[in-house]
């Protein structure tokens, strides 16, 4: 039965404090999945360093996100957790599909217009080629579906042409791999400008809500979150604050947001704040305790890292192996 599973890869960089919108638009639904998907799971700190980054709290942060996935109930035994610096084949895999994608098509990822206008003085080519670094992630496992949030979706088009075009010169070498669009919970955003991804590099920390807030925090930043003056309860586009709310409030119960929005009709924004807020402790609370426990317990997390990335290391290293074939390389022994 194992086998027949279709294979999840997804990864998430471990910069910056977590949010509420890591929790709920990615790693919330990692542990969901796991009962029907083989799953691999990186904490990429490869793609981290394409900002900036100071050692000692990449390091630290690198553990928080494991613990986090842990927290979330992911199950290292029977899934694949590891940190992408220690799986070699990444970078590896990552220069030969570099020499297969064009500078053209590099040049029109939003994200990274977007991202070397906010780091001007830092425009390094690892930020240029982050998406390659993506695809070999998601190439190396054979992944059948990737979760992403709506961001990542130019990326994953890009991983889909790098494949099909080197499946066109080599004959099927790779997955293609399609977009799992997870339904609820896909995109949270800024409590303080809805209009915006709830990011941790707001500069207002009222836009977002991190994980490892406690009650008094959450409920004053809900609070303080944006609305409107139209006083209705109502998902709308003209209704960001509202809609965020709403959609907060859904991918935590785990219904649609047309269905929140039928819970709260009629009642005032004071009402609703109060119910995403109670919605929001509720859900944080135990995942904070766990996350603590986790998180102490150093033995734990180097032992996960360590096991993750020898299995991981034994799926990579196999495709990379059967790519540098392809491409002429001399055989290697692993
Ligand atoms: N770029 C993704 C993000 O910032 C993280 C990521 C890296 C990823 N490699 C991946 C996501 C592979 C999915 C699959 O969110």
């Amino acid at each position: 039965m194992e086998n027949t599973k279709k294979t999840i890869y997804s990864g998430i960089q471990p910069s910056g404090i977590l949010t509420l919108g890591n929790y709920l638009g990615a790693v919330k639904n990692w542990a969901l999945l796991q009962e029907e998907y083989n799953c691999y799971y990186g904490v990429v700190d490869m793609h981290a360093i394409t900002v900036r980054q100071n050692p000692t709290e990449l390091r630290k942060r690198c553990a928080d996100t494991m613990a986090l996935i842990l927290a979330a109930g992911v199950d290292p035994e029977r899934h694949t957790v590891y940190y992408q610096s220690q799986v070699g084949a990444h970078a590896e895999l990552m220069w030969i599909l570099n020499c297969f994608t064009y500078m053209g098509e590099l040049n029109r990822m939003t994200q990274f217009k977007e991202k070397s206008s906010r780091h001007a003085d830092n425009i390094n080519s690892g930020l240029f080629t982050y998406p390659v670094l993506m695809a070999a992630d998601i190439l190396l496992y054979n992944a059948d579906l990737v979760p992403v949030g709506s961001d990542q979706r130019q990326h994953l088009e890009l991983t889909r042409d790098i494949a099909i075009r080197m499946n066109g010169i080599f004959g099927d070498i790779f997955t293609v791999p399609e977009a799992y669009i997870a339904k609820a919970g896909a995109r949270i955003m800024s409590l303080q400008s809805p209009e915006k991804k709830m990011s941790k590099s707001d500069e207002n920390v009222n836009g977002f809500i991190a994980l490892l807030d406690d009650e008094k925090t959450i409920r004053a930043k809900i609070r303080r979150a944006v609305t409107d003056s139209d006083g209705e309860i109502r998902l709308a586009p003209e209704k960001p604050g509202i809609t965020n709310l709403l959609s907060i409030y859904a991918a935590i119960k785990k219904i649609t947001p047309e269905e929140a929005e039928k819970e709260f009709a009629g009642m005032n924004y004071g009402q609703l704040k109060e119910g995403v807020s109670d919605a929001i402790v509720d859900e944080l609370k135990p995942l904070q305790e766990r996350y603590y426990e986790i998180r102490k317990d150093k033995e734990l997390l180097n032992r996960v890292a360590a096991e993750g990335a020898e299995k991981a290391a034994s799926v990579a290293y196999r495709t990379l192996g059967k790519v540098q074939r392809k491409v002429g390389f001399a055989p290697r022994k692993l």
